[in-house]
């Protein structure tokens, strides 16, 4: 199959943005088995002069359970958490319940260009293995990490310490890293963890070096008091540091309220903050510092952290952290920043060596998007044009590993 038309591409020049090219793209058993630059062809399967062909976007942290109370706006997080959050995830105690929901999830993820993905589910087991399964008969790539809670969650929502250390082993065994979809640590915040659950999750990462580590981390001023209350005064990132939970494999959401030295610790692992800024501005919990995080050598990540984040689309939210970064003044990421950061950025954040790129060899993961106004002969940058006007109606088809998974209607 070929697909053609404008190329999203890594400048090679300038790390960190992307760039525009003519071309084509040749898919062979699932696999990109050859790219073309230079012009479009007169035929081909997918695609077209006026359409960017992109790779799959990747989202660094979301919650499954979560999409379908997208938009309970007017709570801050510990009270969103207790109000309407817990109570959608006591639902994933049905893991049949969850295997379905999983399913509108990929849908509904597909239909945005999204392919890749570092997602929680919710604290049960079986629900956890249901999802795992569902994604991967969708075609989609990533982690989900069963999110352990052993305290602060009503009774149903929170395990057994030895338990869930257990159910987290099993399924890093079940879905290794290396597969489609695999297993990920996955405490679910050090306020909802006891010492002893981030230990035991610590000593599973050292144990499993290859598997994902996901958690929160200082996202409310609230929640980092209550840290300080909980863990006798340590610093957030003191306290998963001490568990062994900081790492360069280490997926941290949100990291907005830290201190010089918390951003160091940060750094010197290669630790890497899943910003994500529709969340942060839905749920009032501060704006996230991205100039001052990266300056401070962190690496980061963009997510759409949903269901507080209340947008599906990666592209809406590489736009969102234009806009963050804009309000505070001190950088202004270009459009080409933030259409790499949501694919090849997130990728090499998350490991996905496999994803975020049109490369050679790479499975063929690719969304052909159109867009309805002339884009291309716009005297602005067009992949500023592209990011502003975004319509998600302009998703022509979203293919996973060669497939085509969506096609718009
Ligand atoms: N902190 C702990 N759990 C959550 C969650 O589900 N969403 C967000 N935004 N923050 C959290
Ligand atoms: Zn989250």
């Amino acid at each position: 199959m070929i697909v053609a038309g404008q190329l999203l591409l890594e400048d090679e020049t300038t790390p960190g943005l992307a760039r525009l090219a003519p071309g084509l793209v040749r898919v062979e058993d699932g696999v990109i088995s050859e790219l073309v630059e230079g012009e479009i062809p007169q035929a081909f399967d997918l695609g077209g002069p006026g359409c960017l062909v992109s790779p799959g976007f990747v989202d660094t942290h979301l919650h499954l359970p979560q999409f379908d109370m997208i938009g309970a706006h007017g709570l801050p997080l510990l009270e969103w958490l207790s109000g309407v959050t817990f109570p959608s995830e006591a639902k994933w105690a049905d893991a049949d319940y969850a295997a379905a929901m999983t399913g509108r999830v990929a849908e509904q993820l597909l239909s945005v260009g999204t392919t890749s993905l570092c997602a929680y589910s919710s604290v049960h087991h079986a629900a956890t293995a249901a999802a795992i399964e569902t994604l991967t008969k969708a075609g989609l790539r990533g982690v989900v990490g069963q999110a352990m809670s052993d305290r602060f969650a009503p009774d149903g929502l929170v395990g057994a310490t030895a338990e869930l250390l257990d159910q987290t082993a099993d399924l890093l065994h079940r879905f290794p890293a290396g597969g489609r979809v695999a297993a990920a640590v996955t405490p679910r915040f050090a306020v909802s963890c006891t010492a002893e659950l981030l230990a035991g999750a610590g000593r599973l990462a050292a144990e499993h070096p290859r598997a994902l580590v996901q958690t929160h981390l200082s996202e409310t001023v609230p929640e980092c008091e209550l840290i300080g209350e909980l863990y006798n005064g340590a610093s957030y990132v003191d306290v998963y540091d001490a568990a062994g939970l900081v790492t360069d494999r280490t997926l941290l959401g949100h990291g907005i309220h830290l201190s010089p030295a918390e951003r160091a610790t940060l750094q010197q692992a290669g630790a890497v903050i899943a910003h994500c800024p529709t969340a942060n501005s839905f749920l009032r919990s501060g704006a996230m510092d991205r100039h001052t995080t990266i300056t401070a050598g962190v690496r980061t990540s963009l997510g759409t952290d949903i269901g507080a984040g209340y947008e599906r689309s990666m592209v809406r939210v590489g736009r969102a952290m234009i806009e963050t970064a804009a309000a505070l003044g001190a950088d202004y990421p270009a459009a080409a920043h933030a259409w790499w950061q949501i694919t090849a950025g997130n990728a090499d954040a998350a490991g996905f060596t496999d994803a975020g790129r049109l490369s050679v060899g790479a499975p063929a993961d690719l969304v052909v998007i159109e867009p309805n106004q002339p884009w291309l002969t716009s005297p602005v940058d067009p992949l500023a044009m592209l990011m502003f006007a975004w319509d998600d109606r302009w998703v022509r088809q979203t293919l996973v590993r060669g497939e085509i998974a969506y096609r718009a209607a």
